[in-house]
């Protein structure tokens, strides 16, 4: 059984990958990133995906796991945010595994975030509903019950009610961390959308814990102690790294359930 597997992150604007040492949810050597091909058509990031696993030395064996901005079921895409729609319909873990020769598994991005968070970070040995929240170009969610992934939550796209919010198309187009960029808003005033956000969120979940990712979760004192919610509301502790290392987490995990001889629905478990 290997304690390494490689993690790939899949994005609108770059593909990342690395080895990850499983045993200390760290990458086990310097991760490589190339430009996602536009259009981010299957073929294309697939070949930018063969080129990325070539510039490393791996093992035939070392399972690849895959992140992926797209609501994810058996392996196929069933959405496309920020890459071509053509990926909708495709079986990404064959496309993939056909590709680089190694087993591959895809996840949703934000998924694979809240398995890393959930095994190394801000959610280890937490309990009950804990939410993981990336904050980027869109918003991702990552829903756990005592650890166990409920994949796919997409609560990126919830609708709030507020006159304000009601403009925009739907929950992610008014909070995401690239709507306050691109509208200067202030941290106060990104904060009043957050926390309406959350409120909602709180409202259908009641999670106990509340933790959030993507690249802002770095500046997280300018606007996590402007909440005020039920829940605790925590910053994500891997930041750039956790798409890799819970996609490579999770590949592990659904590689020793295949040479068990099943392919379980029980590889989402995290946080144990
Ligand atoms: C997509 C999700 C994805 C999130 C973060 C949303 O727009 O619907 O699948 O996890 O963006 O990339």
């Amino acid at each position: 059984m290997s304690k390494k597997a490689f993690g790939i992150d899949i994005g609108g604007s770059g593909i990342k990958g690395a080895p990850v040492h499983l045993g200390k949810g760290e990458l086990a050597a310097d991760r490589v990133r190339i430009e996602t091909p536009q259009p981010s058509t299957p073929e294309a990031v697939a070949k930018t995906v063969v080129e990325l696993v070539n510039s490393f030395d791996l093992d035939e064996d070392m399972p690849i796991g895959v992140t992926f901005p797209a609501i994810i079921k058996d392996g196929v895409a069933h959405s496309a945010a920020n890459v071509d729609k053509s990926w909708i319909g495709t079986d990404v873990d064959k496309l993939l595994t056909e590709a680089t020769g190694h087993d591959v598994f895809v996840v949703n991005d934000a998924d694979a975030a809240g398995i890393a968070e959930m095994e190394f970070g801000a959610g280890r040995k937490s309990h009950g509903v804990v939410q993981v929240f990336t904050l980027g170009t869109g918003v991702g969610s990552a829903t756990f019950v005592d650890g166990r992934l409920v994949p796919n939550t997409e609560l990126g796209h919830v609708f709030l009610d507020s006159a304000e919010a009601r403009k925009y198309e739907d929950a992610e187009k008014y909070m995401a961390s690239s709507i306050r960029e691109k509208e200067g808003l202030d941290w106060e005033t990104w904060a009043g959308r957050l926390q309406e956000y959350f409120e909602h969120i709180e409202l259908l979940f009641s999670p106990t814990r509340i933790i959030i990712g993507g690249g802002v979760s770095k500046k997280h004192e300018k606007y996590l102690p402007l909440l005020d919610l039920k829940a605790e509301i925590v910053p994500a502790e891997l930041r750039n790294e956790a798409g890799i290392i819970g996609a490579a987490v999770l590949a592990h995990r659904e590689e020793k359930a295949l040479r068990k001889g099943k392919k379980t629905d029980d590889t989402h478990k995290a946080g144990k």
